[in-house]
Formats: structure tokens, C-alpha cells, sequence
């Protein structure tokens, strides 16, 4: 091969190569890591990119320098030589392949079983996803339920995740990790967030007509700020009046971001009003607690006129413990009689 050849291939390839990992460098691929997992996880990201530059960089050179010098005159309608392999040549393109591919391996499993390996003193939160919400129940916190994820940080987390109806999968971008949730099945996903703030969790299967909504929070907090805010929420849960202990079971599942409350200052408008609770009751000829504790479990079973079936998620009334659920129930009976 003569020198020039390969000061061309290497200009070419050296262009190439510049051009993809402007490209690369200049897009945000990835959120701006909030957990010990999403760590460890970028830097693999970045070391499979810079392979893919190097594979692309070698391919385009060959490509280019091969369009640009072996071009057949236009009238020249001849068949080319006609070639048998080349034993050295498929020798080097099985072995670099086979190494490159073979160091992404290892690495991949180094990051995975790391990731997957449980910290000292884990706290585990019960996940249950059903069309088309996300609802966490702590545990150590006598099964407290949440709509939202809120979560200390430095601590290792173990989710138990499972589902109601059909997969659906669990997702924090900041936190690198996913796991689906299963009908029938128990699947955990762990990692520890080492970032504070507010991050989404995104249902990142296809799961339905709701499933772009079907989307909440993870807030990670201080410790002593979580510890504050699971000691104030099952006081107030567990608390002898049902207005406060109801009050907090309606504020942690975000009854009000689709009901209307006054007592609770809500004023969503997707599902039925709350404080007409009564006279609906009425209408569903039902004495007023049973319609209230049978809409919460199983909203199907009255539709209000002008609403429509399966908005309200059974998850709310299933993922509550009985002492929220009589709460609850209590709370909003007597906030629609003065509403
Ligand atoms: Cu649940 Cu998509």
C-alpha cells in the first residue's frame, strides 16, 4: 500500500470521525444524573459512543477514499477482477469486532451487577401501576400511599413493582434505571438518588390511551426532610379525626388533581364534583357512605352522568390501607355536607 494511500484513508477517517463526535458532544443525549446507578451508567454510554465513532470513522474512510479512487470511466462497461476472498482481511474485521464487542460486554456486566447490588440499610417502596397511575406505599410507614415518589436521598432504594391490568414500566430518566411492571409478577428495580430535587416518572410502555399521562413525581428530599415528612404524614393518616387523618389521604393521592373539594381547596374538573356527593347518592339511590366507599374502590360502578368509565384508576381505593380508606371516606362524607 503506498504511503499516500494511507495519509488519504487516515485525513479521511480523522474528518469523519470529527464530524460524528461534534455531533455527538453538541445533542444532549442524557439527563443530567441524579442517582449512583445513572453514574455509572453515563460513562459506558460514552464508552460504547466513542467505539461507534472509531468503527464509523474507519468505515467512512474506506467508503470515501474507495468511491473517489477506484471510479470507472463512464463508458467503461467492463466487469471488475474477480476476487476470492483475503484470508488477513477477514482475519482483522472478525478479531476487532470481536474485542470491541466483547469490552462493551464486560463493562455492561460490571455497571448491571453493580447497580443491581442492594445497599446496606435498603428501603423498599411498594409500587403498583394500573391504567393510567403510579401510587408507592412505604412499609416501614405502616403502608402509607403516596401519588407521588418522595424519597431520601443517599439511601438505597428497592422498588417491588407490580401491576392491575396490562405491563406498564417504570421510569426516571435522571435515575438511568426502568423496570416494567408485570400482571402476575413481582419485579424490584434498585437505586440510590444522590441528587436532590423533582424528577418525572414516566410510564415507558405502551399501556393504553392514557398512557401518555400516566406520568408523576419523584421528589428526593434530605433524610431528616423525609423522615419529617413520613412522620407528619402517618400522624396525620393514623390520626383519631377522620377530617385530618382523611384530609392527608386526599392530598398524598392527588384526589385533587381531577376533583373539585372545597374543604380540600381542590378544584379539579375531570372526575365529578365532590361536594355534591350527596345529592349524587341520591341519585345512584344509594345511601351516601356506601356510594362514596364503593366510587372510591371501584369507580366503575357509578358513572356520573357526563363522565366516562375507566378514567378514575381502581388503584386509588385497592392501594390504600382500610384505616385510609375509612378516612378518606369519613373526610369526604363530611366535607360535601357542609360543601
Ligand atoms: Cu402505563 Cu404506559
Amino acid at each position: 500500500m503506498r504511503r499516500g494511500s494511507i495519509a488519504s484513508l487516515l485525513g479521511i477517517g480523522v474528518v469523519a470521525g470529527g464530524i460524528a463526535a461534534a455531533v455527538a458532544l453538541a445533542l444532549p443525549w442524557l439527563p443530567k444524573p441524579a442517582s449512583n446507578e445513572a453514574d455509572r451508567v453515563d460513562p459506558l454510554f460514552w464508552f460504547v459512543i466513542v467505539v461507534c465513532i472509531v468503527v464509523f470513522a474507519a468505515v467512512a474512510a474506506v467508503m470515501v477514499y474507495s468511491i473517489t479512487h477506484f471510479k470507472a470511466a463512464a463508458d467503461d462497461d467492463s466487469d471488475g477482477p474477480p476476487i476470492h476472498g483475503h484470508t488477513g482481511l477477514e482475519i482483522v474485521w472478525t478479531i476487532i469486532p470481536t474485542l470491541l464487542v466483547t469490552a462493551i460486554g464486560i463493562y455492561s456486566a460490571v455497571v448491571l451487577s453493580r447497580n443491581d447490588a442492594l445497599g446496606a440499610n435498603v428501603m423498599r417502596v411498594n409500587v403498583t401501576a394500573q391504567q393510567f397511575a403510579w401510587s408507592f406505599s412505604y412499609p416501614e410507614a405502616k403502608g402509607l400511599t403516596s401519588g407521588t415518589l418522595r424519597l431520601p436521598k443517599g439511601r438505597s432504594i428497592q422498588l417491588v413493582l407490580q401491576s392491575k391490568d396490562v405491563i406498564h414500566s417504570f421510569w426516571v430518566p435522571e435515575f438511568s434505571q426502568k423496570e416494567d411492571t408485570v400482571p402476575g409478577i413481582v419485579t424490584t428495580l434498585h437505586f440510590t438518588p444522590n441528587r436532590l430535587g423533582t424528577f418525572p416518572v414516566i410510564c415507558t410502555e405502551l399501556c393504553g390511551l392514557g398512557h401518555s399521562v400516566m406520568r408523576t413525581s419523584v421528589i428526593v428530599m434530605t433524610p431528616a426532610a423525609f423522615d419529617k415528612w413520613l412522620a407528619s404524614q402517618t400522624k396525620a393518616v393514623s390520626s383519631p379525626n377522620a377530617g385530618v387523618a382523611g384530609a392527608a389521604v386526599f392530598k398524598n393521592n392527588a384526589c385533587g388533581a381531577c376533583h373539585t373539594l372545597t374543604a380540600a381547596g381542590a378544584t379539579g374538573k375531570v372526575g365529578p364534583d365532590l361536594d355534591k356527593l350527596p345529592a349524587e347518592a341520591q341519585a345512584a339511590n344509594q345511601p351516601l357512605e356506601a356510594f362514596v366507599r364503593d366510587s372510591i374502590v371501584d369507580p366503575n360502578k357509578y358513572v356520573a352522568p357526563g363522565f366516562h368509565p375507566n378514567v378514575m384508576p381502581a388503584t386509588f381505593g385497592q392501594a390504600l390501607s382500610k384505616q385510609e380508606l375509612d378516612a378518606l371516606v369519613q373526610y369526604l362524607i363530611s366535607s360535601s355536607k357542609k360543601g
